[in-house]
């Protein structure tokens, strides 16, 4: 197991990877702890809720709402829940995203936790304190930032990850190598096969090594004014990717990488050899590197993006693998592109 520490300026995080959900109460205390979850999660691990007080929500981004987080709340003032409770999201970014939300605003902030279950959970959503939710389809639009207290990465319940999950979490982990950890992309060239293959040795390196980078990221910038932006890369147009043409949000992020390295190849950047070497990375894991996009939908979609300012868009370019900068974009510039 490794553990690290996400110290945010709002609070501290400990995230422990390769722990596993049973060790769960170590981490609670004794105090009440209601969890929340997705119908998957629950229908594949009854273990872990039984006896438990536990809001199962619908899977999927659909759900993600604030008729979900109202939903939770109501069953909180049901059953009474006071400050003392801890709030503790199972499952994977969705249903931490909407236990994290509820948790900082429900009697104005109880205690959080989470247990990561998916591997895109485990190198991102869980980690770093930003909670969302949708609204009106936009992702995230809604939120705030809050650390919890402990993220646990249960490397061994990736192994009901469905497939296609488990290559949207890696799409995450080639974004952290991507931008500040050019061993990483190293060592995913060198054992991607045995992350996908479940490795819990490299798996358990790989997580370590995203969550590192940002755990760094977000102790410089846990607000996102400035360094924090740099783990958007490839979600500016994935994001409008996403909600455009539906695909999961790794694979909109993995075809947004490509797209951004090609930009950054394009300015001068980055040189072309870089950028191949991202899109073989990506393309040999099975993950999408182009997509059939509306140019129009997608460039209304980032209109709309939350990172936008003012006619421009802070737009997170390579300088080389392992290296990120930011560069304000006119979106003409990105339709180019497109
Ligand atoms: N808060 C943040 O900083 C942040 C960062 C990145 C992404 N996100 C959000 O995370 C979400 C995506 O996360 P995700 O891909 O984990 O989505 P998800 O929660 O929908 O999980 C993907 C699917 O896997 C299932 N699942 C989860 N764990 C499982 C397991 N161990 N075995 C079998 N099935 C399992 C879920 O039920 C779901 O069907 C998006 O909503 C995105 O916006 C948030």
């Amino acid at each position: 197991m490794r553990t690290l520490q996400v110290r945010g300026a709002s609070a501290p995080s400990t995230v422990a990877i390769g722990e596993t959900a049973a060790a769960l109460g170590r981490y609670v205390g004794d105090g009440r702890c209601v969890y929340v979850t997705d119908a998957n999660v629950a229908a594949l691990y009854p273990q872990l809720f039984e006896g438990r007080e536990v809001f199962v929500m619908q899977p999927g981004e659909a759900h993600k709402t604030l008729d979900t987080v109202e939903a939770v709340y109501e069953r909180l003032l049901d059953r009474g829940v006071d400050r003392s409770t801890t709030v503790v999201g199972i499952g994977g970014g969705i249903g931490c995203d909407v236990a994290g939300f509820v948790a900082a605003t429900y009697l104005r902030g109880l205690r959080c936790g989470f247990v990561a279950s998916s591997l895109l959970a485990q190198v991102d959503a869980s980690v770093g304190g930003k909670n969302g939710v949708n609204l009106h389809g936009y992702k995230n639009l809604v939120g705030v930032i809050r650390q919890p207290e402990f993220v646990l990465c249960d490397l061994s319940m990736l192994r009901t990850l469905p497939p296609r999950e488990l290559r949207c979490g890696l799409a995450e982990v080639v974004k952290a190598g991507a931008i500040a950890n050019a061993g990483l992309v190293d060592f995913l060239e060198a054992n991607a096969e045995g992350i996908l293959g479940l490795d819990l040795a490299a798996l358990e390196h790989c997580v370590g090594e995203a969550v590192g980078v940002k755990a760094r990221v977000v102790e410089v910038d846990e607000h996102e004014t400035g360094e924090r932006m740099k783990l958007n890369f490839g979600h500016t147009v994935g994001h409008a990717i996403e909600k455009t043409l539906g695909l999961p949000h790794g694979e909109a992020v993995a075809v947004g990488m490509v797209l951004a390295a090609r930009l950054s190849v394009k300015r001068g950047m980055l040189a072309p050899a870089e950028a191949s070497r991202l899109e073989n990375l990506l393309a040999r894991r099975g993950l999408p590197t182009s997509a059939p996009m509306d140019r129009q939908a997608i460039l209304e979609a980032m209109g709309k993006d939350k990172k936008r300012r003012g006619d421009k868009v802070r737009f997170v370019l390579l300088e080389k693998l392992g290296q990120a900068a930011l560069v304000p974009l006119g979106l003409e510039e990105l339709e180019a592109v497109l």
